[in-house]
């Protein structure tokens, strides 16, 4: 999918600041290397570094890798993708919000981040947990069928039961693991919903004309309005799963 940094700054920046609850696990004094997997335009990164610690943001779009930059010339941005980093046992942390759901080989993540991390080095992240946005999902898929487009969901959600198995798989001890609901309010009011599907459906929607796009944006918010449009404002619904976890050495 190709990612607009202009538009997630101005309109999306709220995905780094619920983010920003996951910083107080991890340690971030003077001494510790920290990996931010997935940093988007830097926010987070930039967030990680100011106690000290040595910090690497890395993402796959060079879009956003290039707003990082501008945004925090100070701190080290690579373009890299998270299943196939150069790193081996490199870091006290990987750190990452909001990506993981992007991603759908978890063997290779999980093993590309297994390498990166030192012995007992630590994965903190947090992403989109099982039924995460599932409302806006089925009205998209509703409004794009209407087009005879058959929308295939990008998105890995998985339950922590789930996840908790393949990190320790991967090799990992799992120390804190939880899903929770978290009803995210969308900037913008009316346009709040608009906005966002133009964000993150931005893959589908390039199968279609100007036109086509409008009418398929416009159904989706009709479809969506009697469950997730409440008091004036779009409350997506999101659920998000958290995730703490050691590695451990791989027995072979
Ligand atoms: C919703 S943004 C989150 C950005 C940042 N972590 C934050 O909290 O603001 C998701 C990011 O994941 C990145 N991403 C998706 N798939 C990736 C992959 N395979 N490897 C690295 N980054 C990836 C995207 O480019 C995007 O910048």
């Amino acid at each position: 999918m190709k990612w607009n940094s202009n538009l997630y700054d101005n309109k999306h920046s709220f995905v780094a600041e619920y983010g920003k609850a996951m910083i107080d696990f991890v340690n971030t004094q003077k001494g510790q290397k920290i990996l931010d997997v997935g940093c988007g335009t830097g926010i987070l990164t930039n967030e990680l570094a100011k106690n000290g610690a040595a910090v690497i943001g890395t993402d796959s779009s060079k879009d956003m890798i290039d707003a990082a930059k501008s945004n925090y010339p100070h701190l080290i941005f690579q373009v890299q993708d998270a299943t196939n980093l150069p790193y081996k046992n490199e870091f006290d942390t990987v750190f990452s919000n909001a990506v993981f759901h992007w991603i759908q080989n978890q063997e290779k993540l999980l093993h590309s981040i297994h390498n990166s991390l030192g012995n007992n080095g630590m994965l903190i992240c947090e992403f989109g947990a099982k039924n995460n946005i599932s409302q806006i999902q089925t009205a998209f898929e509703e409004a794009a069928g209407q087009k005879r487009y058959i929308y295939c969901s990008p998105f890995f959600f998985p339950s922590k039961e789930e996840y908790k198995l393949l990190l320790e798989q991967a090799g990992f001890e799992v120390k804190h693991i939880i899903e929770y609901d978290r009803p995210t309010p969308l900037a913008d009011g009316e346009k709040g919903l608009y906005n966002w599907i133009c964000q993150f459906f931005a893959g589908d929607l390039l199968n279609f004309s100007n036109e086509e796009k409008e009418e398929i944006l416009l159904e989706t918010e009709r479809l969506c309005r009697n469950s997730i449009w409440k008091s004036g404002q779009w409350i997506a619904d999101y659920r998000r799963i958290q995730v703490i976890a050691v590695r451990k050495v791989k027995k072979e």
